[in-house]
């Protein structure tokens, strides 16, 4: 009786199978998305690291079986009014499914409630929404996630690669502490305060003792890190080391180090993060010390993943990690095939 009922329970579950076409998790039929409609919102089209990170998701979801006429994508051209307008239009639209990177994280709430109100599954990227916010969604079983990286990893990372060069090298003047500048990212996103504050941790952690000349907030930009740098410089001629909050801006800051007679891995050091391809050429030829990888491909193709999952009806992981990789002349022309 008990082994009848057991076969009667496994062939209502392989019916069950068949007629949802969905097996297991990740093995969502692309017949069943063709017609599933998708809307993602990026902070701001104009930022380096977020056109690689949309490119790479619109062509997963593509691979996977989305309509390219069903994804859209749209520019919140970083500011959090338009980006909720673009938001409430695509409720209005009855998507299946949102991904959104935030221009604000500080709105996440406010977010989260509208777009979950509406009964639509949401995919956070890039800007965390932060510990208790992704509580809440636990709390009330909400089909909400985030995915992505921790950026404290990255900024120990950044630290770590000037410190194992060895305080003697890194510390020029020979005056016993490592005098540096810090370009900042925008200040109100946690992967900048994070980068800030644990690259000098992790120097900090390795004995070495350091003093900030200056700090300034660059907004993930080159340009206006290139003209930050140009006048830091100048103001402070005796900085060993450069750190910047992301490649864009360690591009720009390359160009003043050049532009004061100065050469990185001779008399000042500098780095990135994210691991953009000139970047890494830069790491490979030592015109820059080193950068962190921010996993684009993983976490677009996570954040993929999760919303096939939430369309399918599978539930997702409230947060979804994903980690960083050091890139330093050892391993870039491995990060940069990686890459292409
Ligand atoms: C960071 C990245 C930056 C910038 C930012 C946008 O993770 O390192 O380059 O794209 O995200 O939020």
């Amino acid at each position: 009786m008990k082994r009848k009922l057991i076969s009667l329970l496994t062939v209502a579950a392989l019916m069950i199978a068949m007629l949802t076409g969905c097996s297991s998790k990740n093995e969502v039929g692309a017949e069943q998305l063709a017609d599933k409609k998708v809307g993602v919102c990026i902070y701001q089209f104009n930022d380096n690291f977020m056109t690689l990170f949309r490119n790479e998701l619109q062509n997963y979801l593509v691979s996977k079986g989305f309509s390219e006429e069903n994804i859209t994508i749209v520019d919140g051209a970083n500011n959090q009014d338009t980006q909720t307008a673009q938001i409430q239009e695509f409720i209005d639209n009855k998507v299946d499914v949102l991904i959104v990177n935030l221009v604000n994280s500080s709105s996440a709430g406010t977010i989260t409630d509208l777009v979950a109100g509406a009964g639509i599954p949401l995919v956070y990227i890039n800007r965390e929404p932060g510990p208790a916010e992704e509580q809440r969604w636990a709390d009330k079983n909400m089909n909400v996630c985030y995915v992505g990286c921790d950026a404290r990893q990255s900024g120990t990372y950044q630290g770590e690669i000037i410190s194992d060069i060895g305080k003697n090298k890194v510390d020029l003047n020979k005056d016993g502490k490592v005098q540096y500048i810090m370009i900042e990212g925008d200040p109100e996103n946690i992967d900048a305060q994070y980068r800030t504050k644990y690259s000098i941790k992790a120097l900090q952690d390795a004995g070495i003792n350091v003093q900030c000349l200056d700090d300034q907030i660059g907004n993930w930009d080159m340009d206006a890190a290139k003209q930050l740098v140009a006048e830091s410089l100048a103001a402070h001629p005796q900085t060993e080391v450069v750190f910047c909050n992301n490649d864009a801006m360690a591009l720009g800051a390359l160009e003043s180090i050049k532009a004061a007679g100065r050469t990185v891995g001779t008399d000042i050091y500098l780095v990135g993060c994210d691991a953009l391809a000139e970047a890494v050429d830069d790491v490979i030829a030592g015109t820059m010390t080193g950068t962190v990888f921010n996993d684009h491909i993983t976490q677009s193709h996570s954040a993929g993943d999760a919303a096939i999952n939430y369309v399918a009806g599978i539930g997702n992981d409230h947060y979804i990690g994903c980690n960083y990789v050091k890139v330093t002349k050892d391993n870039a022309k491995k990060i940069l095939d990686s890459v292409k």
